[in-house]
């Protein structure tokens, strides 16, 4: 393995794992400011995948047109098994090397960046890393691009779940994504005043989910709304609303919000951060920065290490995480 510092004449940028909103302002922020310092770039299509597929094709200024508003990614993604796998990695080097691309930018989660470690250690690519996913459950940043659009489409669906609820007087379970992580679940359980949040990693208190339903009822609250994280996999709300029934007499109706979560606009809050992100990652292979991650840190835009950030962040900690029981009273 060569490790020289080698100035980065061509660029790769690609997405990879779950699509998040704001991944087209980081893309089009990559491509600007690489060809900006004077690289080529070059699109993987299709993520790790892609890139075994050898589907890349290179970007211009244009290509990059009318995609900031976009959600989705205009790189498509995927989740990349194989990749575990060092001789597959080997293939993927090999074809980084034939199509002549000195560096990367990936754009994905931490399983995304895994890949990107291993992908250095063993082949000396300089790789820098962005946090694209709408779970924010990345450590080593504050925050990950999509999360604040994932917690915007899922507030103004529970705000439409709490019309209905209110009209018929019922108890709604609304199960938000996140995959082990509770942020979405805690932004959007107090940006909907919900009457009670279940967190995953902390189990499901049941006694408490009724105390603060009748809690409501007594002072004539006619609907409650109870966010549930969807923890390890999509489904829980549906065993809950088994339990409140069997154990409980307490019937419930379940919306189980799902991929609408990943897809649409991305905010304003995802555009910003995704463009400065994109530019960060490019000038931090330009100046030899490798195996980095742009992350947010006490709300600065930094870099840090990428070996920091391939822990999930699943704990949800600070002080939002009491605001829920102390305004649902
Ligand atoms: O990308 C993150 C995420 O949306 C999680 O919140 C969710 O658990 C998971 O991806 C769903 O993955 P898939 O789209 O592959 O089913």
């Amino acid at each position: 393995m060569d490790t020289t510092v080698k100035t980065i004449k061509s660029l790769g940028v690609l997405c990879s794992g779950g699509d998040s909103p704001g991944m087209n302002a980081a893309v089009r922020s990559v491509v600007r400011t690489a060809i900006g310092l004077g690289m080529d770039v070059f699109g993987i299509y299709r993520g790790y995948s892609g890139l075994l597929e050898g589907n890349v094709q290179k970007l211009g200024l244009a290509s990059v047109s009318n995609i900031i508003q976009r959600g989705g990614t205009i790189l498509d993604t995927s989740r990349c098994l194989e990749f575990h796998t060092p001789e597959i990695r080997q293939e993927a080097a090999h074809i980084l090397f034939r199509k002549h691309i000195d560096g990367l930018v990936v754009i994905g989660g931490n399983g995304s960046f895994a890949g990107a470690m291993a992908l250095h250690r063993e082949h000396g690519i300089p790789i820098v890393g962005i946090p694209g996913t709408i779970d924010n459950d990345i450590s080593g940043t504050e925050y990950t691009v999509g999360f604040n659009t994932a917690v915007q489409t899922a507030v103004e669906a529970v705000d439409k779940i709490r019309d209905t609820a209110s009209a018929h007087a019922r108890t709604f379970l609304v199960e938000v994504m996140g995959h082990r992580s509770s942020n979405i679940a805690l932004q959007v359980g107090i940006c909907t005043g919900a009457e009670h949040v279940v967190l995953s990693n902390q189990g499901v208190d049941y006694e408490k989910i009724v105390s603060d339903i009748k809690k409501g009822e007594a002072r004539g609250k006619t609907s409650s709304i109870i966010i549930v994280a969807e923890g390890e996999k999509s489904g829980l709300s549906y065993q809950i609303k088994e339990v409140l029934m069997d154990q409980y007499a307490i019937a419930v109706h379940v919306c189980v919000l799902g991929h609408i979560q990943r897809g649409g606009r991305p905010t304003a809050l995802d555009r910003l951060i995704a463009s400065r992100m994109g530019h960060a990652a490019v000038h931090a292979l330009h100046r030899g920065l490798h195996l980095h991650v742009t992350a947010i840190n006490k709300g600065e835009l930094v870099m840090v290490p990428l070996a920091g950030c391939l822990e999930d962040k699943n704990e949800v900690t600070g002080p939002e995480l009491d605001l829920i029981s102390a305004l649902a009273i």
